[in-house]
């Protein structure tokens, strides 16, 4: 989201460490260096927050994170994760295929019910360059394919594609973002593993429509 625009004097470094990219908006912040000893939660390089409140408030947007149950969230490069979005792992879980969701056990009064293994989804795969909308809600156990984009309000409770664009409650496909060709070149680049100084030096490629001149960039390179 682009609060505001960085001048000369405060552009950062290309150093995905930095917490506050840009300096003039601390509502912004990379998530890496956010979340470096955090036992539950792993981000890449680049990828960032904004947040209305305060941005090293994040792990808290990740609900049910018990370190005893195990499970991760994991967010790929350079996504865009906008303000108030959610990530639900599995400690919220209660049986759904019982005579009774009622979690008797965690209560230690009702006896000792043993009802096995509590439901676990896995954790939630974030992949690159994937942006998610405002307020949105990921589930445990799905996986974002690189380059989706998720609507605002979204509640994505199954996996998503590659560069397609989902919406709703539940999330289902409102179009593909690229076509599939051109998503597949992309993926096949992975120019979010490039150095940063050639990604920089890519960007204008990247910010337009020209698949073409993205690969002509690296063919001129090799
Ligand atoms: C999903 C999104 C990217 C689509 O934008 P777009 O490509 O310009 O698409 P359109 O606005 O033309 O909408 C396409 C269809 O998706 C539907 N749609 C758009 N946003 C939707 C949403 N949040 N939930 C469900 N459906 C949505 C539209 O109603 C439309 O449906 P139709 O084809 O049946 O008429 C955009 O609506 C969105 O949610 N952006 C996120 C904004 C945000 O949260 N930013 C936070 C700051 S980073």
């Amino acid at each position: 989201m682009p609060a505001t625009t960085s001048t000369p004097e405060s552009r950062p470094a290309l150093d995905p460490m930095t917490l506050h990219p840009m300096p003039a908006a601390p509502s912004m912040a990379y998530l890496k260096p956010l979340l470096a000893d955090h036992p539950k939660i792993e981000a890449g390089d680049y990828s960032y927050i904004h947040s209305f409140t305060d941005p090293a408030r994040f792990a808290e947007q990740v609900k049910y994170a018990f370190d005893f149950i195990d499970d991760r969230l994991v967010i790929g490069k350079f996504c865009s994760i906008a303000a108030d979005v959610s990530f639900v792992l599995n400690g919220g879980n209660h049986f759904a295929d019982r005579l009774s969701s009622y979690p008797f056990p965690i209560f230690g009064c009702w006896g000792e019910p043993d009802p096995g293994a509590w439901p676990n989804k896995g954790g939630i795969m974030i992949g690159h360059d994937v942006w998610i909308g405002w307020d949105a809600t990921i589930m445990p156990g799905v996986m974002i394919g690189n380059g989706a984009i998720i609507a605002t309000k979204a509640v994505v409770t199954s996996d998503v594609e590659p560069y397609t664009i989902v919406g709703g409650n539940p999330a289902r496909i409102i179009k593909r973002r690229l076509p599939e060709d051109v998503a597949a070149r992309l993926q096949a680049l992975a120019w979010w593993d490039w150095p940063a100084e050639r990604i920089a030096s890519a960007s204008g490629a990247l910010m337009s429509a020209d698949i073409d001149l993205l690969e002509a960039l690296v063919e001129s390179r090799d």
